[in-house]
């Protein structure tokens, strides 16, 4: 579904990412492990558009979106759920919901339909919809930054961090929530420092350290692999 093939991304003249391939298959959990500034976010706001390779390619359903715009890449059908849980305080949960919708927000019965939709999956957001998205805990925020991704019901969603500064039991909420969106077929590529919940939802896992990734397969392989335990399935490091 998604192939990315020796992309090279740099901020000026810094080159972050250093020939990057890896791809993604339809209905599959892909995870990305990576210490703090290995590069993770850099790989999803390429992939959505926001910053563009200086070379190599981003194919999704056979399309080269390497070179057009974020918007046009999200009516493509891939969205993001940035780094940091980005609800707006200020708004409601479903005020959230709704300006998550905006490539549909012309067709308000569509909108209506999504909504009851995330409120059926997630039964929590349904009793706050009127609640201000600030007064939310971290670990309901994060549920309502991931269905706000969710509205325009990409066919790819990426996920950067949402375990990030949230207590355990929200981590295992959150994750618990991944799994439920996987099994309604939506395709997700995840990254994270904390690879041992990642892992447990996942089928492949690629591990990046500054900028290249060293190690790759199954997310059985990745989890029984030493370098892997060593670095990535301890206590948390950043
Ligand atoms: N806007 C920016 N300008 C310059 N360097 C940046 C910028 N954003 C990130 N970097 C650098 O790029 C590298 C990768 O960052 P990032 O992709 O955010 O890593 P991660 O998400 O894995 O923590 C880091 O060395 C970081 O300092
Ligand atoms: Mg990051």
């Amino acid at each position: 579904m998604l192939e990315i093939n020796n992309i090279r991304v740099s901020y000026g003249k810094v080159e972050v990412i250093k020939d990057v391939s890896f791809h993604i298959e339809k209905g599959e959990v892909v995870v990305i492990i990576g210490a703090n500034g290995a590069g993770k976010t850099t790989i999803m706001r390429t992939i959505t558009g926001l910053m563009k390779p200086s070379i190599g390619s981003i194919v999704f359903k056979g399309q080269d979106i390497s070179k057009i715009s974020a918007e046009r890449i999200v009516a493509a059908g891939i969205t993001m759920c940035p780094e940091g849980r980005q609800v707006f305080p200020q708004h409601t949960v479903s005020q959230n919901l709704k300006l998550g919708a905006y490539l549909i927000r012309h067709n308000r019965k569509l909108v209506q339909e999504r909504m009851e939709k995330m409120y059926e999956l997630f039964p929590i957001l349904k009793e706050r919809q009127q609640q201000l998205a600030g007064t939310l805990s971290g670990g309901e925020q994060q549920m309502l930054a991931i269905a706000r991704a969710m509205m325009v019901d990409p066919e790819l969603l990426l996920l950067d961090e949402p375990s990030a500064g949230l207590a355990p039991i929200y981590v295992k909420n959150t994750f618990d929530m991944i799994k439920k969106l996987s099994e309604r077929g939506t395709t997700i590529l995840l990254v994270e420092q904390m690879a041992k919940m990642a892992l447990g939802v996942a089928d492949r896992a690629y591990v990046l350290e500054t900028g290249r990734i060293v190690i790759s397969g199954s997310a059985q392989e990745i989890m029984h692999d030493p370098r892997v335990e060593e670095s990535y399935l301890g206590q948390k490091k950043s």
